[in-house]
């Protein structure tokens, strides 16, 4: 064999030796968890044969603790880039088989490589964790690698899109790369997260809990609201995230892609003009709404089941992606509390630094009531949501669906809020507090006065249905011009559509500033 024929073959055994990570045992084992490898994860979710690896050499510089003796190629990291559905991304994915997929200083190099090449092309990042944290033997070089990663992650934060995976442990400081990232995926009995794990809670509290009871996948995504979305297993999360992509741009400058549309744009749904029951306090679907008006039915849920009484979910209009955000009257008669602030702020702050325009259906009685709420600082959490609402500046089209209540009225992307079409269906209501609320209110010293029962019965009614007569429609709100039109439900879709495409030029700026101070 010729010299180079020698060198050949060397590269393509080095390669292999590479691709073996931690050696096969360890392969094995993690099979046996029922956990792919780190490539096998890569090759999944990217388009065959896009992959483009980086640093399949790198090796840590370690020498302590006998680690001059133990490396391998790759240390533990897989980086690189390649396409999903032909669109740029790049990736790094935690390879347990090595060192538990612990961070060196030089796995870390790699990681922010891979980010900084991210962010000059402007692509997103996809980090799938599965890691024992930081590399004990390398000390304070592994935190500082940590470091590195978490600048990175808050630079790129709004100019990229970036997206964790958590496909294993991801405990300690580490889980903070995850949570500076866009999305977060877990895959249910294969990943947790936590800050500190069992053995120091039961140290530290006293507490028994066990890792999927501390940190599992199904208590981030209803508890917590750590983990925006959850798999069974880890090619179903795969697949989510290739279709998750789908939704969003590559970058800030961009728009997300057009994707061709055969649903007609003006399919009428006649089911939307008898969804809304009689009975005002009665809830319904509001995901038969969604479903009802978007393309094909099909939208993608964010924090499906943290606070579910508010859905947030990409959809697309038309072939365009929008980020929709709809109270959902089936929980909790879709009020407005902490949690489903929080959730639907950082939803909206998410679709307005990627153009991505919003969708907002309105039926909320108002703000969640009583000292659990105000205890925790619902008043700053529901600023949270008012202020993106009020910052955003991508397209913005609100339909009020049935109640629109006091404060909540407002937050929900309003007129007033730089709401660019706001339509209600006629069964709107739209008023400062629900009419059984407002009597009391207005006539306490009348119902006072009062004493017999069906007496005060009587009065109640006859001044609730003169308060609904004049308030609980939507037509007062539509005489001040707060109201662009009311609209037939079952006309919803071609009416936002036709909004969308009149806003598809819009340009609205902040005033120039550091940056805004959102009530956190
Ligand atoms: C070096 C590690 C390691 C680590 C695991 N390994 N964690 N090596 N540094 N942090 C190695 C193990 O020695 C073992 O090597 C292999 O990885 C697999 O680990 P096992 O323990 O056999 O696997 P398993 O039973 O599945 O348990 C996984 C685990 C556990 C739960 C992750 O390994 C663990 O608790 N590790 C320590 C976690 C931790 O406390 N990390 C520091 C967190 S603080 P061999 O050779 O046997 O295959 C932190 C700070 C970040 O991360 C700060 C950022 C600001």
């Amino acid at each position: 064999m010729s010299t180079q024929g020698q060198k050949v073959k060397q590269l393509i055994e080095l390669r292999e030796k590479a691709k073996l990570g931690g050696g096969q045992k360890r392969i094995d084992s993690q099979h046996k968890k029922g956990k792919l490898t780190a490539r096998e994860r890569i090759n999944l979710l990217l388009d065959e044969g896009s992959f483009e690896e980086f640093d399949m050499f790198v090796t840590h510089r370690c020498t302590d603790f006998g680690l001059e003796k133990e490396s391998y190629l790759s240390d533990g990291v897989v980086t690189g880039y390649g396409t999903i559905d032909g669109r740029l991304v790049y990736v790094f994915s935690q390879d347990f088989t090595v060192f538990g997929g612990s961070l060196s200083e030089t796995f870390a190099a790699k990681i922010c490589k891979v980010m900084d090449a991210a962010m000059k092309v402007g692509a997103p990042v996809i980090g799938i964790n599965d890691s024992g944290g930081a590399r004990i033997q390398e000390g304070v070089k592994s935190l500082g690698g940590y470091a590195d990663i978490f600048e990175r992650n808050i630079l790129a934060s709004g100019v990229i899109p970036q997206i964790s995976a958590i496909f294993g442990p991801c405990a300690g400081g580490a889980v903070y790369s995850p949570a500076l990232t866009d999305f977060i995926l877990m895959s249910k009995s294969t990943s947790n997260m936590f800050v500190t794990g069992p053995k120091v809670v039961k140290t530290v509290t006293g507490e028994t809990v066990t890792s999927d009871e501390l940190g599992g996948a199904v208590v981030h995504s209803t508890k917590s609201g750590v983990a925006h979305f959850v798999s069974e297993t880890e090619e179903e999360g795969i697949m989510l995230l290739r279709k998750l992509l789908s939704y969003l741009p590559q970058n800030n400058l961009e728009e997300a892609p057009l994707v061709p549309c055969n649903d007609p744009i003006d399919r009428l749904e006649d089911a939307l003009n008898e969804i809304i029951p009689d009975n005002p306090n009665k809830p319904y679907d509001v995901k038969e709404v969604i479903g009802g008006i978007v393309d094909e039915g099909e939208y993608l849920e964010v924090q499906r089941d943290f606070a579910p009484n508010i859905v947030t979910c990409f959809a697309r209009f038309n072939g365009q992606s929008v980020g929709i955000i709809a109270n959902q009257p089936k929980y909790l008669a879709g009020v407005l509390d902490i949690n489903a602030s929080r959730k639907a702020a950082r939803f909206v702050r998410f679709c307005d630094a990627f153009n991505i325009p919003l969708v907002t259906l309105v039926d909320v009685p108002g703000f969640l009531p009583g000292t659990g709420q105000e205890y925790n600082g619902i008043i700053i959490h529901g600023a949270k949501l008012l202020f993106a609402y009020g910052e955003a500046t991508v397209p913005k089209v609100t339909v009020i669906l049935r109640k629109a209540y006091g404060g909540a009225y407002d937050v929900m992307s309003s007129k007033h809020l730089r709401g660019d079409i706001n339509y209600a269906w006629p069964q709107a209501e739209i008023a400062v507090m629900g009419p059984k609320g407002a009597i009391e209110v207005l006539y306490s010293k009348e119902l006072g006065e009062l004493t017999d029962d069906a007496a005060k019965a009587e009065f109640m009614n006859a001044k609730e249905q003169e308060y609904k007569d004049k308030f609980a429609n939507p037509y007062v709100a539509a005489k001040y011009g707060y109201i662009d039109d009311v609209i037939e439900p079952r006309n919803t879709r071609f009416r936002v559509i036709r909004a969308l495409q009149a806003l598809a030029t819009k340009k609205d700026t902040n005033p120039p500033k550091k940056h805004s101070n959102i009530p956190l």
